[in-house]
């Protein structure tokens, strides 16, 4: 039996195909490649020395996906293949909703019709909107999104947990991750964003190889110690182990389970890029600018129930986060492109 894994191709999705390759499973992989290249899948095929089954396809195209239901014996889904751009999802609104929402709407339907039950769904710190106390647990309230990307994850945790109450044989797992960064140890995948980066750590690594000139701090005037904001960046190998756990849960029946997957610790822009410079030797040249809409300040994970329930926990720190996240950039200056 294999598991089904949406949106393998992209940054996260490569590197938990690693893992799960590496701990026995069998992995088919479904990606329309809108965010991502198929060479991710030849490097983790180098990685491994295993042949990935892929399929190049929209989960919005049900006859797709009911090809693959019926030619490959899945027992699982693994739901990564999704828009997240917090900026672009303010601006083309019915693009996210459609793709993710009614994305997701047309698997688990096609899942349902083929008797597959079981999915771990890719959730974000994001739901907890401003929460009014950190660090966050599980039981801390949703909150108000503040973009509709943010919305989509909140709606679909939303749509899951009432496909799993209406029928409990269902087994839904929801991860809602902190701040992935971070690549796999040999340099081969890693994080490829297309233009010029949203996201902290890769316009870090991408000034650090003279690609942009220098870094914008989005504020520094948060009652935070250094007045930039915290965030629990978490290695995108432990999420990728955190995938694995999670498999094994969905095997004991698990029903509904919602875990967060932080590091439990918030580092400040400042503190990230002191560490990256240390643990690389590069400058990263930055400016302080205004804040940033929708920027909260301060969010980190209490990440207890994982490991009380799934035996999973970080094992990376941020320094190696930073070296590997740097090790991918410098071995690939322009991520998969030749
Ligand atoms: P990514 O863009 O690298 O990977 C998503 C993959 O899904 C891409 O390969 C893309 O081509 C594919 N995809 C998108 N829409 C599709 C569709 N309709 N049909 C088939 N494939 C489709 O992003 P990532 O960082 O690996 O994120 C994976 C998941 O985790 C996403 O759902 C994302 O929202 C969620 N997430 C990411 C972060 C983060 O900071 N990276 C944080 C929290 C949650
Ligand atoms: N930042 C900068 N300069 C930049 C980019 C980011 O100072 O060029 C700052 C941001 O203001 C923020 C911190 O670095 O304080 C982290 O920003 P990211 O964009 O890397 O991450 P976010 O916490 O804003 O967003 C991430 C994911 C979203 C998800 C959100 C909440 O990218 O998908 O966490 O879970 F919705």
């Amino acid at each position: 039996m294999a598991i089904l894994v949406t949106g393998g191709a992209g940054y996260i999705g490569s590197h938990t195909v690693v893992e799960l390759i590496n701990a026995g499973y069998e992995v088919v992989v479904v990606d329309n490649l809108s965010n991502s290249s198929e060479k991710s899948l030849e490097r983790v095929k180098e990685i491994t020395g295993k042949e990935i089954t892929f399929y190049k396809a929209d989960i919005l195209d049900r006859d797709a996906l009911e090809e693959i239901f019926t030619k490959e014996k899945i027992d699982s889904v693994i739901h990564f293949a999704g828009l997240k751009a917090v900026g672009e999802s303010v601006k083309k609104p019915w693009e996210y909703y459609n793709n993710n929402i009614t994305g997701t709407l047309v698997l688990v339907d096609v899942m349902r019709k083929h008797n597959v039950k079981n999915i771990i769904f890719s959730s974000s710190a994001t739901v907890y909107g401003t929460p009014k106390e950190v660090p966050v647990t599980e039981e801390t309230p949703k909150g108000e999104c503040t973009n509709p990307y943010g919305w989509t994850k909140s709606m679909l945790e939303q749509v899951l947990t009432d496909i799993q109450f209406a029928d409990p044989s269902w087994n839904v797992i929801l991860l809602r991750y902190f701040n992935p960064i971070g690549a796999h140890k040999s340099g081969k995948i890693g994080e490829n964003p297309n233009g010029i980066p949203n996201n902290l750590m890769p316009y870090i690594t991408q000034v650090a190889v003279g690609k942009l000139e220098r870094l914008g701090v989005f504020g520094n005037d948060y009652p935070t110690k250094d007045g930039t904001c915290i965030r629990d960046y978490i290695h995108v190998l432990d999420l990728a182990d955190g995938h694995v756990k999670a498999v094994k849960k969905l095997e004991e029946n698990a029903g509904l389970c919602i875990y967060n997957l932080g590091t439990g610790n918030g580092y400040s822009v400042l503190d990230v890029i002191e560490n990256f410079e240390a643990a690389t030797g590069k400058k990263v040249p930055y400016d302080f600018k205004p804040r940033r809409e929708g920027d909260i300040a301060v969010n980190y994970a209490n990440a207890e129930k994982a490991y009380k329930e799934l035996g999973w926990k970080a094992r990376y720190g941020i320094r190696e986060m930073c070296e590997d996240s740097w090790r991918w950039q410098s071995n690939n200056p322009n991520g998969y492109e030749e």
